[in-house]
């Protein structure tokens, strides 16, 4: 897969951009608030129907115009596709693939399977568990046929039995989700866990090589007692989460934590810089599994690669993600802050009061 040509117009101050993109590197630089990250906004957009820093259609529509539309010409598998993505002031998104609608954004994420680290990535260790569940789920959707499927199937039986217990219902009738439930519930859990075994041995070549240390383990919590099946789990929490109104037990609750050999939380030891460096191990191992187990390749969005990186760093980052085979869209201030050297072929582009032009 790879983003070959890009229109983007109405979104923030990109008017009107139109540019084709290598499908290896691509280079953005320009000054504080020309549009670079505008631009991987513009990508993310059409790879995911929304944007990584606003929930808020109105405020990525440029001021005064009513729609940004996005248009691009991916390769997936052999296949060019046209995709089209239009967010409205009115709030109404609309998606298109090869000339026909979409109703929802999960055919996007097959044609274009992105990554994005910004400056703001180290939550993905120190934030919410949230935010590690869905990076465990990116990676299960891609690689797991029928993933998406089994966990809305889990979402709708939690939605009943939280129902349920917030009616004050019996044990018969909680006893017809929580079937349901667990049983939905401990494949999520179970593919969750083989997913994260088979991502390790990739984190930790990749965490060794950036961090130029021994890599942390993936210590997982798959929502709910080790000793109890979630069934058991479930019964056992009846009369309090009776009193709460929602469901404690079960993979919507699941976590991971990265243990360092020293034994300690590699959220709460390592400094900011290694924090990035241990979420760009994360982020990189998962394209380069996605690539081994099915040959499709990723395209990374690296926002400010220069934030919190030394200039040693900054190399061996642009090393291990030129080997992990993703197409990727770097932005900096400055081009000299990047090295483009470990890539066969670059592409780099100017970026100033939203325009961008290509350097060549
Ligand atoms: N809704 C909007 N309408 C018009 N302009 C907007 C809107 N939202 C943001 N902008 C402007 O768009 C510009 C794009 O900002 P962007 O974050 O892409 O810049 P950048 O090149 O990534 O800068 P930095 O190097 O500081 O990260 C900013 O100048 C901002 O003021
Ligand atoms: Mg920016």
């Amino acid at each position: 897969m790879a983003l070959k040509h890009l229109e983007v117009s109405g979104l923030r101050n990109l008017t009107s951009v139109v540019f084709d993109s290598s499908p290896a590197l691509n280079l953005l630089v320009g000054a504080n608030g020309s549009g670079k990250t505008t631009v991987l906004e513009a990508i993310h957009l059409l790879g995911m129907a929304r944007s990584f820093r606003t929930p808020h259609a109105r405020k990525l529509i440029q001021q005064g115009k009513t729609a940004a539309t996005i248009f691009g010409r991916i390769e997936a598998a052999g296949v060019e596709h046209a995709v089209g993505v239009q967010k409205t002031t009115a709030d109404i998104t609309q998606l298109r693939v090869d000339g026909q609608r979409l109703e929802s954004a999960s055919r996007l994420a097959e044609i274009l399977p992105l990554q994005l680290i910004t400056p703001e990535s180290h939550s993905l260790l120190t934030g919410e568990p949230r935010e590690r569940r869905a990076y465990l789920d990116w990676g299960l959707f891609h690689v797991e046929h029928g993933f998406l499927e089994l966990w809305k199937r889990y979402r709708r039986f939690l939605e009943q039995r939280n129902a349920a217990l917030r009616n004050g219902a019996g044990a018969a009738e909680l006893e017809q989700w929580e079937r349901g439930l667990s049983e939905s519930g401990e494949t999520v859990a179970k593919l969750r866990s083989s997913y994260i075994q088979q991502i390790t041995p990739v984190f930790g070549s990749i965490y060794a090589r950036l961090l130029a240390d021994e890599p942390p383990r993936l210590a997982a919590r798959r929502g709910w007692p080790k000793e109890l099946s979630l069934l058991e789990a479930l019964e056992k929490n009846r009369n309090s989460e009776g009193a709460l109104g929602y469901t404690l037990s079960g993979p919507h609750r699941a976590d991971f934590r990265l243990v360092l050999p020293s034994l300690l939380d590699a959220a709460e030891t390592l400094s900011r810089g290694q924090q990035k460096l241990a979420v760009c191990a994360l982020r990189i191992a998962q394209m380069q599994h996605l690539q081994e187990v099915t040959g499709r390749r990723c395209t990374l969005l690296l926002d400010d690669l220069p934030a919190e990186l030394d200039v040693d760093k900054r190399r061996v980052l642009m090393e291990v993600v030129a080997a992990s085979g993703a197409q990727c869209f770097v932005t900096a201030t400055d081009g000299d802050l990047v090295d483009t050297s470990p890539w066969e072929e670059a592409s780099v582009f100017h970026v100033e009061h939203g325009v961008v032009v290509e350097v060549v």
